[in-house]
């Protein structure tokens, strides 16, 4: 799809760009004209992503980093400016989500692997950014949360805390940096299908969903992008779901006392 360019020489970096979400994010980026830093530790992702952009016609650059790593954040960091100049949107999406451990098996280990990827690397990658924003009075930081940040997933002790901790930071860091002119806001996707899943099994879970169905990675693109444009210059340390409704929802729909098996049926208008 062609998209409108709202980024033409801007400087994107996301972080954890080389799958999933993030590659989304990156990809439609490219789409809107930016020149995206395409970051992951994975470094055949990283390249293959930045080598979709450059074959869409967009300018890309892979950044192999570890976000947990200040010294790898730095280098990378460092290789941006050396080829950019400057930074003028941070999409933290790096994240690791099948890291599910039950609470009385945890170790000191999994906590710190778990926090260091999804909250740290999103501060060092924050400072990093805004440090450059801030003297520009203009920039975009976006951050992806989680329902746990507020809803339990059993098992997640620490994935919770960490998105937990990314929507306090949001808040936080919107609050010191409003004043340079800097936005710093967060996505909460829902059920995303970022791995292959069957067809019968993604059916089953989308039924807890209530538009009724997992979500796809592209689904997360355009609101991602949305809140660095100049149409959200007034949004700063919110938080924005983007789940088919999933956390304002009480029960699911296969066990609610009011299924929508009992919705009125409503035969819809034929389009002229
Ligand atoms: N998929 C979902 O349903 C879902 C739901 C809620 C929130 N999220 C969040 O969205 C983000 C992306 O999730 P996803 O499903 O696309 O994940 P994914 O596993 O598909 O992609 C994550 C990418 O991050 C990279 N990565 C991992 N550790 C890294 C590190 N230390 N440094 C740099 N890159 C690293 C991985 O190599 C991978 O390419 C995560 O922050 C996740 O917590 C996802």
């Amino acid at each position: 799809m062609e998209h409108a360019k709202r980024f033409t020489g801007q400087v994107v970096l996301v972080t954890g760009a080389g799958h999933g979400i993030g590659r989304a994010v990156a990809l439609r980026f490219g789409g809107e004209g930016a020149r995206v830093v395409v970051n992951d530790v994975d470094a055949a992702t990283a390249q293959e992503v930045a080598a979709e952009i450059t074959a869409a016609g967009g300018e890309a650059m892979p950044a192999v980093a570890d976000v947990a790593s200040k010294t790898q954040v730095d280098a990378m960091f460092d290789a941006l400016l050396a080829r950019y100049g400057t930074i003028d949107v941070l999409v933290n999406n790096a994240g690791l989500i099948t890291m599910a451990r039950h609470f009385l098996e945890a170790d000191e280990a999994w906590w710190d692997t778990v926090l260091g990827v999804n909250l740290k690397g999103a501060f060092l990658c924050s400072l990093r950014a805004a440090q450059v924003m801030a003297r520009r009075r203009s920039g975009s930081i976006i951050s992806m949360s989680s329902g746990g940040a507020t809803r339990a997933h059993r098992g997640n002790v620490a994935y919770d805390a960490s998105k937990g901790g990314i929507e306090a930071m949001t808040r936080a860091m919107a609050l010191d940096l409003a004043p340079y002119g800097i936005r710093v806001n967060a996505v909460i996707p829902g059920l995303i299908r970022t791995y292959d899943i069957s067809d019968a099994d993604a059916a089953v879970r989308g039924q807890v969903v209530p538009m009724g169905r997992l979500g796809d990675p592209e689904d997360l693109a355009g609101p991602t992008v949305f809140l660095a444009t100049e149409d959200a210059r007034y949004i700063t340390g919110a938080t924005f779901a983007v789940d088919g409704g999933v956390l304002v929802q009480q029960r699911s729909t296969p066990v609610d006392t009011f299924p929508v098996s009992r919705f009125p049926v409503i035969e819809p208008e034929s389009r002229r």
